[in-house]
């Protein structure tokens, strides 16, 4: 089933995300119904609170820009409670963002692209990884959800004024893409 996108202003969006137990009712079937609205909405990364579900799950798939990055290839993730320690020793890149629940918006962001990702997948296994590159930052920006972040808080005040206007409409609600949404104070249907 489709889910409407939660969009920035939603208090959803800035709330600490629950860690999620075995006996979370119909886990399964949420992270189904993830994947299609992330499919759906032509997403590479979608985190519960952005369907509404304020609980520590991610799922990413990177597939998609195998071509040009080939360590991308074939590359989901289920992130159950993923913990994130970002390794100071790696490069600061600054590369383009977007988020589904930030339409219209894309803006460079400043990440150290190497990180320790510790996570359990859909059968409660634990995975430990170092991550590096693009998958890194995609990790950091989905795991910054569930701590009540949004990539447009790492961006400057500069920026974000130049955007004012855009955001200013997304949290009226206010936006046209391809994919269902919900601002905090959803439009009236005429
Ligand atoms: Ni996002």
């Amino acid at each position: 089933m489709i889910l409407p996108i939660y969009l920035y202003g939603h208090p959803v969006l800035r709330a600490i995300s629950q860690p999620v137990t075995p006996d979370y009712p119909e886990l399964e079937k949420l992270i189904e119904n993830m994947k299609e609205t992330m499919y759906e909405s032509d997403g590479i990364g979608i985190a519960a609170p952005q369907v509404g579900v304020s609980i520590r799950l991610v799922y990413i798939d990177v597939d998609v820009l195998g071509d040009d990055m080939p360590e991308l290839k074939d590359r989901r993730m289920v992130l159950i409670n993923p913990e994130v320690t970002v390794l100071e020793d790696g490069p600061v890149t600054n590369r383009e963002e977007g988020c589904l629940s930030v339409p219209g918006i894309h803006e460079s962001v400043k990440r150290i692209e190497k990180i320790n990702l510790k996570w359990q997948d859909e059968k409660w296994e634990e995975h430990e990884e170092v991550i590096e590159g693009f998958l890194a930052r995609v990790v950091q920006h989905e795991c910054d959800h569930l701590d009540g972040k949004v990539f447009i808080d790492h961006i400057s005040p500069i920026r974000k004024q130049l955007n004012r206007a855009k955001i200013n409409n997304i949290l009226k609600g206010n936006v046209r893409c391809g994919y269902r949404t919900r601002g905090f104070k959803p439009l009236k249907k005429k």
